[in-house]
């Protein structure tokens, strides 16, 4: 699957990180919030979906509880920026150019901020959901920072209203904030929060709300903890104990 943010945002790359700050309601604060939500787990393996320039990526990567952070984009005219962005973190980033509908390697966070409205439907957005879920070590997270809208018509005018008004005041004017709206519209898709909820829970993920600020959202799935016994594997310090037949002479 081929994406261009170039295209689709009607931005140059290198304009991108000043444009994002404008569109979307309280950026900044939900890119610190998802990494506190990310780091919170101390995850040795993190995957960023769809990382772009890798705003994300470097705020989970000032975190001393986090190893390693893979960016996961199509684009690749972002990836060069990410690379720029995180030239500094050496080894702790590393780069993938495929989709994120391609399988995911095992880890123990996985991670997304306004990459998952590229998915178009709830049916896809459960089956990604279930591929994470699959992929996380327990005790890890989905965090996903992204759009959210109500599904009743009145409350998704207040929410794209209140986006409006947030597009204004950062200096676009209101005409032009509703045209935005309508061009991405072609490609992006916002779910009700509590759709997004119902998802990561069929997910078998225990699943909340952490933050909002207008349309933007934060959502944050955990894998529960297997039970010791029944056959799991062995979750006790040092190894396991022999089976009863090898301590028989
Ligand atoms: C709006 S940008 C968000 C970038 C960054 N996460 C941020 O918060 O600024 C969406 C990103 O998702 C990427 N993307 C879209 N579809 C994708 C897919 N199927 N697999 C991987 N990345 C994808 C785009 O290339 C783009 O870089």
């Amino acid at each position: 699957m081929s994406h261009s943010v170039r295209r689709h945002l009607r931005v140059d790359i290198a304009e991108y990180d000043a444009s994002i700050r404008r569109f979307i309601p309280g950026y900044e604060a939900m890119l610190a919030e998802a990494a506190k939500a990310v780091a919170a787990v101390s995850p040795r393996l993190v995957l960023d979906l769809g990382a772009g320039t890798g705003a994300l990526s470097a705020a989970i990567l000032e975190r001393d509880e986090v190893g390693t952070v893979e960016l996961v984009d199509v684009d690749p005219e972002m990836l060069a920026q990410a690379r720029v962005r995180l030239a500094g973190a050496g080894d702790r980033a590393r780069f993938a150019l495929r989709s994120f509908d391609d399988p995911f390697p095992a880890c123990d966070a996985v991670t997304a901020s306004l990459a998952l409205h590229h998915v178009p439907t709830l049916e896809a957005k459960g089956a990604l959901f279930r591929r994470a879920a699959e992929a996380l070590r327990p005790g890890g997270v989905v965090v996903n920072a992204d759009v959210t809208m109500p599904a009743d018509p009145e409350g998704r005018e207040a929410g794209f209203r209140v986006w409006a008004d947030h597009l204004v005041v950062s200096g676009i004017e209101e005409r032009r904030a509703w045209e935005h709206f309508a061009e991405w519209a072609t490609e992006d898709t916002y779910f009700p929060l509590e759709e997004e909820l119902r998802l990561l829970r069929d997910a078998g993920l225990d699943a909340r709300c952490v933050w909002r600020e207008g349309p933007s959202t934060i959502l944050v799935g955990t894998k529960p903890q297997e039970p010791v016994g029944r056959g799991l594997p062995y979750a006790g310090v040092g190894s396991p104990p022999l089976p009863a037949r090898d301590l028989q002479g």
